[in-house]
C-alpha cells in the first residue's frame, strides 16, 4: 500500500516546506485537498496556488476536489498536470462524463464517496475510473476520527473490482494513523491518505518514512 500525505494538515503558510517533507519522506503521491466553502464548509487551494506548488515538487499531485459543480473548475486544476484528480459522486449528475474529460487530458480519474454513500453508487461507472476514494471521515477538515465502518466498503469494492477483472485502485482518505494502517491495508486499499498522521508529528519526514515502512509490512 502507498501513503499519500495530505498537505491540508501542514503549516499552510509554508506549503513549499510541506512538499519538501513529502519528497524527503519518499512520498509517491501528494494529496491536495481542494475545498470550495460550499460542498464543504472549509475553503482551501485555488488553481494558481497548486500550479506554483507543482513547479516545486518532484512528486506528482493527487488533487481531491471537494467542490460543488466540479465540471466548471476541472480544466483549471488539470492545467497543473496532476497524476490523479478526484471529484465527489455527490457533487455531479454525470460522473462518467467528467471522468472521461479528466482521462482525455492524460490524468488518472477518480470519484470520491462520503462515508454515508454506498459503494453501489459507483458500480454503474466503475470501469470509467482509475481510482475510487472512500472517505473515512466527513470531508472538510483534517484531524477527524477514523470511521471504521468504511473498511467494509473497501472489502466490498475490492471484491467487485476483482470479480470484474478491473485494475481500479482504491484510495482511503481521513483519520488514518499508525494504529489503523494495518486494517486499512488488509481491507484491500491501495493508497492511504494521511494528513495529521504526518504533519501533526514533530518530525513529518520521519513520520512519513515510518508509515511507508509499516504500509509495506
Ligand atoms: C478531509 C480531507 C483529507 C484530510 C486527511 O476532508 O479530504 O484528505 O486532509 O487528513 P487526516 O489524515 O488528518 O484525516
Ligand atoms: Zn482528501
Amino acid at each position: 500500500m502507498k501513503i499519500a500525505p495530505s498537505i491540508l494538515a501542514a503549516d499552510l503558510a509554508d506549503l513549499a516546506s510541506a512538499v519538501k517533507h513529502c519528497e524527503d519522506g519518499g512520498a509517491q503521491l501528494i494529496h491536495v485537498d481542494v475545498m470550495d466553502g460550499h460542498f464543504v464548509p472549509n475553503l482551501t487551494f485555488g488553481p494558481p496556488v497548486i500550479a506554483d506548488l507543482a513547479k516545486r515538487s518532484r512528486v506528482g499531485f493527487d488533487i481531491h476536489l471537494m467542490v460543488s459543480n466540479p465540471e466548471a473548475l476541472i480544466d483549471r486544476y488539470l492545467d497543473s498536470e496532476p497524476v490523479w484528480v478526484s471529484f465527489h459522486h455527490e457533487a455531479t449528475p454525470e460522473p462518467a462524463h467528467l471522468a472521461a474529460r479528466i482521462r482525455d487530458r492524460g490524468v488518472g480519474a477518480g470519484v470520491a464517496i462520503n462515508p454515508g454513500t454506498a459503494v453501489d453508487e459507483l458500480l454503474p461507472y466503475l470501469e470509467h475510473l482509475d481510482f475510487a476514494v472512500l472517505m473515512s471521515v466527513q470531508p472538510g477538515f483534517a484531524g477527524q476520527a477514523f470511521q471504521a465502518e468504511v473498511l467494509e466498503k473497501a472489502r466490498e469494492l475490492r471484491a467487485t473490482i476483482k470479480a470484474r477483472g478491473l485494475s481500479t485502485s482504491i484510495e482511503m482518505d481521513g483519520g488514518i494513523k499508525p494504529g489503523n494502517l494495518h486494517e486499512v491495508a488488509a481491507a484491500g486499499v491501495d493508497v492511504a491518505v494521511v494528513g495529521s498522521g504526518v504533519f501533526a508529528a514533530e518530525r513529518p519526514v520521519e513520520a512519513l518514512t515510518a508509515l511507508r515502512r509499516q504500509a509495506n509490512e
